[in-house]
């Protein structure tokens, strides 16, 4: 039943048609009567724990049990990490590592999480109550009840009261993230700094610009105005059954570009950097790394799909929209004696997300 916001008085009710009833008051808003009479709650039922204290200790036990058990599969996650390593390519090592550290997570998540929907169904407080709706700053007396109903929860719950529970919850938290740390550590190789292995790419003075993924050398001849190619360094597919092959290429991808060379807007530091008008950069976005793949050759722009990040080419690169935070790293390139598109060094800056630029 709708009650206006002062006196709580009934409001009139209105008919379809918006006519509203003899009975209503003018000047009132007229809301329409709720269909349904509220139902009230159901008759409370006290709980086996409620009124057995031998069923209580039981349901306690099994909710530290439950926590215990979150923190064993939580260490086994990391123990199975060590025990079952894929340190060749072999697929057994693979199914091996997946299972053993997939079972761990999912005991640890599990166990924690019924344990704490069996904490809440069997031992905290099973009262039902209302909630009126009121303003959100409530008043002085409001919030000290407020005060009052976070200590009664504390004693009901027995968060503080039940420190073996609690303190397995806690453990049970704490042990949970841990798998997660170790499987990221685990992305990068062990014996080599990371940062040192994301600032170097395959590129170096004289390899030259080949196609991806042929690995056909480029001439500069071959690059028409207005025409893209996506580029790789020439050897990279020697590689291509080796280990590392894709992380290498992951790092080392280029984008080709030929403007006019009145178009490009090239910083003076950078004036030797292309080839009468064509220019390269690395293809990966300085957002969070996505290959950015799309070109606009009328007003040289490059898209990056996943957040729309886009570079102007004209200007060096430099971010026109979207959340990347700095330019695509440019390639230096030159031009040999057979008229190859050649690479005059390694990228000056590191490539991929802006985070590895702060080391
Ligand atoms: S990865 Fe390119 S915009 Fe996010």
């Amino acid at each position: 039943m709708a009650q206006d916001d002062n006196g709580g008085k009934d409001l009139t009710a209105a008919d379809s048609s918006g006519l509203a009833h003899a009975e209503e008051s003018a000047g009132l808003a007229v809301i329409a009567r709720d269909a349904l009479t509220d139902p009230g709650l159901p008759p409370h039922h006290e709980r086996i724990t409620d009124i057995d204290p031998k069923a209580e200790k039981r349901a306690e036990r099994t909710v530290y049990t439950l926590f215990y058990l979150s923190i064993v599969g939580s260490v086994w996650a990391v123990a199975a990490y060590m025990l079952f390593p894929m340190e060749s390519n072999n697929v057994g090592d693979v199914r091996l590592n997946n299972l053993f550290i997939g079972l761990g997570i999912t005991l640890g998540l599990l166990a924690l999480g019924i344990g704490a929907v069996h904490w809440a169904k069997a031992l905290m407080y099973a009262k039902e109550g209302i909630d009126v709706r009121h303003p959100t700053r409530g008043t002085e007396e409001t919030r000290a009840r407020a005060v009052e109903i976070f200590q009664e929860a504390n004693e009901e719950s027995g968060f503080g009261r039940r420190t073996l529970i609690r303190n397995t919850l806690i453990g049970a938290l704490v042990a949970f993230p841990l798998p997660a740390v170790v499987l990221f550590r685990g992305l990068a190789p062990q014996d080599q700094n990371p940062v040192e292995l994301l600032s170097h790419t395959l590129w170096a003075k004289g390899t030259r610009l080949a196609l991806d993924p042929s690995g056909a050398p480029i001439k500069a001849s071959d690059v028409t105005l207005g025409s893209s190619f996506h580029v790789i360094p020439e050897g990279l597919t020697d590689l291509s059954h080796g280990e590392g092959y894709l992380e290498e290429k992951a790092k080392a991808v280029v984008l080709l570009m030929r403007l006019k060379p009145e178009d490009l807007h090239e910083l003076p530091e950078r004036k030797d950097w292309s080839y009468d008008g064509i220019v390269a950069y690395s293809k990966i976005c300085t957002h969070v790394g996505c290959p950015v793949a799309l070109y606009e050759q009328q007003t040289h722009h490059l898209l990056c799909p996943c957040h729309q990040s886009q570079f102007d080419v004209s200007n060096h690169c430099e971010v026109i929209f979207g959340p990347a935070a700095r330019a695509l790293p440019q390639l230096p390139i030159a031009v040999d004696a057979e008229g190859y598109l050649i690479a005059q060094s390694d990228f000056t800056e590191p490539v991929g997300p802006s985070f590895w630029e702060r080391h």
